[in-house]
């Protein structure tokens, strides 16, 4: 698909059919968030895939897809049938800006001018995104304020932030959307 395609056909989409994605697709898709831009080269960023359906649906109460049906939505998150969590580990670019060739010159840290993990974080989300539209599925992120409880849910570390929630799947026909 041409880029620019890719780029207006890109919406959060949020009815997923039963229809399973494919290995080499998922496979793909994840490749591609690992390609993104980050500070120093820090690549302080991982993806944690999960396709277990029990597993799904504890996400899904953690991201409050009960209050998305209320609202008229379907169960969007629990019948996608994989979910992306992109996570970010803040202490990794720390360690990097460390290093001889990022300290100030006295030694010490640079002083953060943005939270350049959370920009590379986004960056991977966004090329996520992208590369499900080029593979002809869609997704939906999310986000949760549960984020303790991702991490017990997914055997996440303490040290690493779980971003939300990507959910990716074959889109159906929405009863609603945003
Ligand atoms: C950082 C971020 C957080 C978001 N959080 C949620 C969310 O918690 N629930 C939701 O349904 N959509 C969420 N969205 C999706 C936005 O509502 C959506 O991107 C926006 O309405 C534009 O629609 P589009 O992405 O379909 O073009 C989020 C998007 C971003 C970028």
């Amino acid at each position: 698909m041409e880029f620019r395609d890719v780029v207006k056909r890109r919406r959060m989409v949020r009815h997923f059919s039963t229809e399973p994605v494919s290995h080499d697709a998922l496979v793909r898709i994840v490749d591609a968030g690992s390609r993104g831009p980050s500070a120093g080269n820090s690549q302080g960023h991982d993806f944690v895939i999960v396709t277990e359906a029990g597993t799904r649906a504890r996400i899904a109460a953690l991201c409050g897809e009960q209050g998305y049906v209320r609202q008229g939505f379907d169960p969007f998150l629990s019948e996608a049938p994989v979910h992306i969590v992109p996570c970010i580990r803040e202490a990794t670019y720390h360690e990097r800006y460390q290093e001889s060739d990022k300290v100030n010159d006295d030694g010490t840290e640079i002083e953060w001018p943005v939270p350049f993990w959370v920009m590379d974080g986004g960056a991977a989300v966004m090329l996520v995104l992208l590369a499900a539209v080029d593979e002809g599925l869609a997704t939906a992120f999310v986000g949760t304020w549960e984020l303790d409880g991702l991490r017990s849910e997914l055997g996440i570390p303490a040290d690493v932030t779980p971003l939300g929630v990507i959910a990716l799947g074959h889109a159906a026909r929405e009863k609603r959307s945003v």
